[in-house]
C-alpha cells in the first residue's frame, strides 16, 4: 500500500499507523487522514502511487511558506530522481521539450518576465468583458439537457464549460473548439494512465497551436484580433517578446491550468451544495433576491471547503532547508497539500464545517506567491455564473441515484468527480 507506514508519527511514534494514503476510500474522502497527517506528521515523506518519494506538508502555516520559498523551485531539472524520471509536474504531455517553458515549470528570472508578459494580456479588463460569453456559454450548455429532467452535471456542464470558455478566450474559432474537447478531455481522463493517447492529443494540440499562432501573428500586421492570444504576441516589456515556443507553451498552460480546475470547482462546488441544504437554501434565497455577495463568499468558501486543486504542482528543494521540523535535502521533491491546509483547524474555525457566509477565509486553492493562480479572476467568473445560473434556472436539482456510487478520479494534483447524475423539474420550454 503506497503510502502506508507502520508505527505512527515517524518523529514521534504516536498516533497509532499512518492511514492509508491514495487508496479509493482516500480518493473518495481524504480529509480523516490530511487531519491525521497534520497533528501527527505534519511534514510528511511518503511513497507517491508512481514510486516516487515526496514530502507532504499538510499545515497550513507550513503550506503558506513552502508556496513562497524560494528555495522550493519550480523546474523540474531540480529533481533529484534520474533524468528519465524527470519531468513529473502532473500535466500530461510536459515531457515535451517545447511545451516544458511554461510558468508552472520555471523560476525568477525568467518566470517574472513570462508572468509579466502574460499579465499584459490577461487583464482584469479582459476577463470582466468575457462575462457575457460566459454567460451565454452556461445557458446554451443547460438548454442542451433542462427539458430532459435529468443530466450529468459533469460531462454534459461542467466539463464543456471551461474548455469552450477558454479556447474563446484565446481566439480559438469555434469550428475548431470540438477538436480542443476532445483532445482535452484525452488528457483529462488518462492523464495518469496510459501514455499513447495522451502523447498523441498532446502533438495534436501543440501543432494545431503553432499554426494558429503563426496565423494569428501574421494577422498582427493588419491590426489583429483582440482574443488573448493575439493580446499576448503582441505583449511586450522593454521590447521583449514572447518567442514562438513561449507563446505555445503559455497558450497551452492556459488551456492545461484553466480546464480540469474549473470543471472540478463547478463539480466539487454542486456536489458539496446537494450534501448541504441549508446552505443550498441559503445560496437560492439570496439569488432570488438579486443580491451577489454570498455568491462570491459562498464560491470561495467551495473552494476552500473541497478545492479542486488537492496538492500543488511539484516543487524541489535546491539547497537543504528545514520545513515543519524536518530536514529537507536537495533535489527532494515537496508536495504541498493544499487541501489539507484549507482544513486547519490552526487557521480556520470550524473546518470541515461548509459556511458560505466565511469572511475570514485567505484559502490557499488558488496558491500563493509567485506562481498564485493567474486564472483566479476567471475561475471565479465562470464558477459564479455557473452555479448562480443552475441554481436559478433548476431550482429543486437534486441527486439522481445513490450518492454513495459516486466516484472520484484517482489523480494526484487534481480531486474531481467522474460523473454526477442529478435529476430536476424539467424546465418548460
Ligand atoms: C496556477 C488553482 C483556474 C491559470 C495555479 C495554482 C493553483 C491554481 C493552486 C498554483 C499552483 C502551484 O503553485 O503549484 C486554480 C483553481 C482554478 C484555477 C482552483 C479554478 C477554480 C485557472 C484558470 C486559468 C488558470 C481558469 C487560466 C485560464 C493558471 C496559471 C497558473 C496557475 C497560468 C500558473 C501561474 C504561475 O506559475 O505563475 N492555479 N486555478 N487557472 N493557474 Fe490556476
Amino acid at each position: 500500500q503506497p503510502g502506508a507506514a507502520p508505527g505512527g508519527c515517524p518523529r514521534t511514534g504516536a498516533g497509532g499507523p499512518v492511514p492509508p494514503l491514495f487508496s479509493r476510500q482516500f480518493a473518495t474522502d481524504p480529509y480523516p487522514a490530511y487531519a491525521w497527517l497534520r497533528e501527527h506528521a505534519p511534514v510528511h515523506r511518503t511513497v507517491l502511487p508512481s514510486g516516487v518519494e515526496a514530502w507532504l506538508v499538510t499545515r497550513y502555516a507550513d503550506a503558506r511558506q513552502a508556496l513562497a520559498d524560494q528555495r522550493l523551485s519550480k523546474n523540474p531539472a531540480h529533481h533529484d530522481e534520474p533524468a528519465h524520471a524527470r519531468g513529473r509536474t502532473g500535466i500530461p504531455g510536459e515531457r515535451k521539450a517545447e511545451l516544458m517553458t511554461h510558468l508552472l515549470n520555471i523560476d525568477p528570472p525568467d518566470h517574472t518576465r513570462l508572468r509579466r508578459l502574460v499579465s499584459k494580456a490577461f487583464t482584469p479588463r479582459r476577463v470582466a468583458a468575457f462575462e457575457p460569453r460566459v454567460q451565454e456559454l452556461t445557458d446554451r450548455l443547460i438548454d442542451g439537457f433542462a427539458a430532459r429532467g435529468e443530466a450529468d452535471l459533469i460531462h454534459e456542464f461542467a466539463f464543456p464549460l471551461p474548455i469552450y470558455a477558454i479556447c474563446d478566450m484565446l481566439g480559438v474559432p469555434r469550428e475548431d473548439q470540438d477538436d480542443f474537447r476532445d483532445w482535452a478531455g484525452m488528457m483529462i481522463r488518462h492523464g495518469g494512465g496510459p501514455r499513447g493517447g495522451v502523447a498523441r492529443s498532446v502533438k495534436k494540440m501543440r501543432g494545431y497551436l503553432a499554426e494558429l499562432i503563426h496565423r494569428k501573428r501574421a494577422e498582427l500586421g493588419e491590426g489583429g484580433g483582440d482574443d488573448l492570444l493575439s493580446g499576448l504576441i503582441a505583449a511586450s516589456d522593454h521590447g521583449e517578446h514572447l518567442t514562438e515556443n513561449e507563446a505555445a507553451a503559455m497558450a497551452f498552460i492556459l488551456l492545461f491550468a484553466g480546464f480540469e480546475t474549473t470543471v472540478n470547482l463547478i463539480g466539487n462546488g454542486v456536489h458539496a451544495l446537494l450534501r448541504h441544504p441549508e446552505q443550498r437554501a441559503l445560496l437560492q434565497a439570496s439569488l432570488a433576491a438579486g443580491e451577489s455577495g454570498l455568491l462570491e463568499t459562498g464560491v470561495e468558501e467551495l473552494l476552500r471547503y473541497d478545492g479542486p486543486v488537492e496538492l500543488a504542482t511539484w516543487r524541489f528543494a535546491t539547497e537543504p532547508l528545514t520545513l515543519g521540523g524536518q530536514s529537507v535535502g536537495v533535489g527532494d521533491p515537496v508536495l504541498v497539500v493544499l487541501a489539507a491546509a484549507d482544513r486547519d483547524p490552526a487557521r480556520f474555525d470550524a473546518p470541515d464545517t461548509l459556511d458560505l457566509t466565511r469572511r475570514d477565509n485567505q484559502h490557499l486553492g488558488y496558491g500563493h506567491g509567485i506562481h498564485y493562480c493567474l486564472g483566479a479572476p476567471l475561475a471565479r467568473l465562470e464558477g459564479q455564473t455557473a452555479l448562480a445560473t443552475l441554481l436559478t434556472r433548476l431550482p429543486d436539482l437534486r441527486d439522481a441515484g445513490d450518492p454513495g456510487d459516486l466516484r472520484w478520479r484517482g489523480g494526484l494534483i487534481m480531486r474531481g468527480l467522474r460523473t454526477l447524475p442529478v435529476e430536476f423539474t424539467p424546465e418548460s420550454s
